[in-house]
């Protein structure tokens, strides 16, 4: 079982390269869709972990939230502000590391969209993160985040292969292409990606290499429950289908408090 490797959208695996995320990006729809829904749902304060240009900051500004993106990235940040003042929104915008970051104020929901969980290696690393989002959560916030479904036949192609990712115009008008290659690494669950850009006449001019941890089903509830959260909701996909083998993402919507009770039905 597993989804079609074509089928992956790229935008995730670019780390923190500005310029490029923004320039060959085509936006995922569903997932603007998907986000802005649950939050115009779940509450007025809305904070972006991981927010990068505001690619759904912004949208979800949009909507009447009060949103705050918080990123490691300067040049990622002065992308996404000059495209607030652009789109005419007032967004919080916060340069801060989500490991350790401390707002001093709470919010009716998080997001950490874009597969942006799976940039962080190790799991101490993770459970402080978590243990920050928990911080920042009001007592009945909810924390919404996707990861990619792990694609074995992904992580296993030969190393030595390079596969087509994607081509654009730059900004000297000239036809890059973009290929990658990986390695997976099975004692630390991170892949290893290297992208190869080029034009006609210089290959490969530049050279981005990034990693992403993988999470695997069990795993990643696994890691939930220890650190005191509740699933609320797995979906597989942006269109709100259920998590099943073949999902291409594990779309977390999460909470801090107990899942609701049902009453028990007795006999007789
Ligand atoms: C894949 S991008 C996702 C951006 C956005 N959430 C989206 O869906 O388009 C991951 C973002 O996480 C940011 N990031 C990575 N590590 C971070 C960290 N430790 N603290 C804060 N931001 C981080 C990167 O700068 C980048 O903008």
């Amino acid at each position: 079982m597993g989804y079609p490797m074509t089928k992956q959208p790229f935008r995730a695996r670019i780390a923190d390269n500005s310029f490029t995320y923004d320039h060959i990006y085509n936006p995922d729809e569903a997932a603007v869709k998907f986000y802005t829904q649950l939050a115009s749902r779940h509450g007025h304060s809305i904070l972006d972990l991981g927010c990068g240009s505001g690619y759904l900051t912004i949208p979800l500004a949009k909507q009447g939230l009060k949103v705050t993106g918080l990123d490691i990235s300067p040049s990622m940040l002065d992308i996404a502000v000059t495209k607030s003042q652009a789109a005419g929104v007032k967004i919080g915008w916060i340069e801060e590391n989500f490991i350790d970051f401390n707002l001093k104020q709470q919010f009716d929901m998080i997001i950490m969209s874009g597969c942006t969980l799976q940039y962080i290696e190790n799991i101490d690393q993770i459970e402080q993160c978590l243990e920050r989002v928990k911080k920042h959560l009001k007592p009945k916030g909810v924390f919404v985040f996707d990861i990619y479904n792990p694609s074995l036949p992904l992580l296993c192609r030969d190393p030595e292969e390079r596969y087509y990712v994607t081509s654009y115009i730059d900004a000297f008008n000239r036809e890059v292409t973009v290929e990658e290659n990986n390695i997976y690494d099975t004692v630390t669950q991170i892949n290893h990606i290297t992208w190869y850009y080029s034009v006609d006449d210089t290959p490969d001019y530049k050279v981005d290499v990034l990693k992403m941890r993988q999470f695997f089903p069990q795993e990643i509830r696994h890691i939930l429950k220890k650190n005191g959260w509740t699933i609320d909701h797995c979906f597989g996909d942006f269109n709100g289908n259920r998590f099943s083998s073949d999902s291409p993402r594990q779309i977390f919507m999460v909470k801090t408090g107990k899942k609701s009770k049902w009453p028990r039905v007795r006999n007789g």
